[in-house]
């Protein structure tokens, strides 16, 4: 199968402050050993104050083109497309505040909400523009503050969350690898979606659009996150082992020619199922959720990132990406690093 199209750096940018296991403890009846045991996760980070969702996305970018060797600077930019359950407000898009910030206020820029998705399905938007478009450079951003949308007394939703923003630059694989650091080719793409799931994982916009909030009307619990984590669990593990299994078996890659395996990062126990169901052994399964907790959209840019500064990711060796999140969506992607 020809390649799809090319996969341009990765800027990540998470903010400073650390919230761990043990600052939970102090405001929520949860333990280190409990969040540790069902889910891996030891920390994550909380966006500060007054930082909104494009800031984060444009430290993110800053990071991506302050790279010398990316040899695309955002000046080069067609188009931007943002995945985001978090936006800075409903309009302007997150996406239009990005590009005034990054000083490229006339590039064609929109949001989209696949959730914990919405980096495999920002992939295959963005694969479709450099279709279209061949001399498109795509600017795909992921980016939450998820921990303004927890309700911190809820014990089984507030400690999974983390803030982040990751950024690539898509473009034709025609278009010629440059010198940056890390460069991958798209082999092969698939996304899925049941709505049936859909009660399952919930956060409101503020009333909703049949009955809207009111001046004056008091927040409720529909505002914030809430979950139904038994069933998430079972359907994540479910989605992302099938879409895996055969992205791999229609691709014939084998597990043994496959170096890394790297899921959403949700929950060690989820993602140690998801290889264990597809035989891949612990060492080529990648997991960071300890750091970072569920950054949704955003964990698998951060996850990428950390497994190329680890060499995990290495020239001429195939990664698997899979992800599942609200909706329910899915999806998995086959990667050639370059
Ligand atoms: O991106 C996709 C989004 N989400 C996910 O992937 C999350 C999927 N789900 C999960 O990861 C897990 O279901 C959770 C980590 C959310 C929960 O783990 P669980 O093993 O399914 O626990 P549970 O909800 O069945 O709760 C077991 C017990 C309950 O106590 P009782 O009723 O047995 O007395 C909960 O009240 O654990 C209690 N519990 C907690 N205890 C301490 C729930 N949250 C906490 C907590 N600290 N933070």
């Amino acid at each position: 199968m020809s390649p799809l199209c090319r996969l341009n750096g990765i800027g990540i940018y998470v903010p400073d402050k650390i919230l761990s296991n043990h600052d939970l403890e102090k405001i929520i009846d949860t333990s280190d050993e409990w969040i540790t045991v069902r889910t891996g996760i030891k920390r994550r980070r909380k966006a500060a104050p007054g930082q909104n969702t494009s800031d984060l996305a444009l430290m993110a970018c800053r990071n991506l083109f302050s790279n010398a060797r990316l040899g695309i600077a955002p000046n080069d930019i067609t188009h931007i497309i943002f995945a985001s359950i978090t936006p800075d407000s409903i309009c302007p898009s997150t996406a239009c505040n990005l590009s005034a910030k990054l000083g490229i206020p006339h590039v064609p820029a929109l949001d989209f909400n696949a959730a914990c998705s919405g980096f495999l399905y920002g992939l295959m938007l963005a694969n479709g523009l450099v279709a279209a478009q061949p001399d498109a450079k795509v600017l795909l951003v992921a980016a939450d503050i998820l921990t303004s949308r927890v309700n911190w007394e809820d014990r089984g939703t507030c400690v999974l969350f983390g803030d982040g923003a990751g950024a690539t630059v898509v473009t034709n694989h025609a278009a010629g690898r440059g010198e940056q650091d890390f460069s991958a080719t798209l082999e092969d793409l698939s996304v899925g979606a049941d709505s049936q799931g859909g009660p399952c994982l919930t956060a409101g916009i503020g009333g909703n659009t049949s009955a809207p909030y009111k001046l004056g009307d008091r927040v409720t619990e529909n505002f914030f996150i809430q979950m139904d984590g038994r069933e998430v669990f079972k359907h994540a593990v479910r989605n992302m082992s099938a879409a895996s299994a055969g992205m791999l078996e229609r691709n014939n890659v084998t597990i043994d020619s496959l170096e890394c395996l790297i899921p959403h990062q949700a929950n060690a126990r989820i993602l140690e199922a998801v290889a264990k169901k597809l035989n891949i052994p612990d060492d080529k399964l990648f997991i960071n959720v300890q750091e970072y907790g569920n950054t949704s959209a955003v964990s698998l840019l951060i996850a990428m990132h950390d497994a190329y500064a680890q060499k995990r990711l290495s020239k001429g060796n195939k990664t698997l990406l899979t992800t599942f999140g609200a909706g329910f969506t899915w999806g998995s992607a086959l990667l050639a690093i370059e």
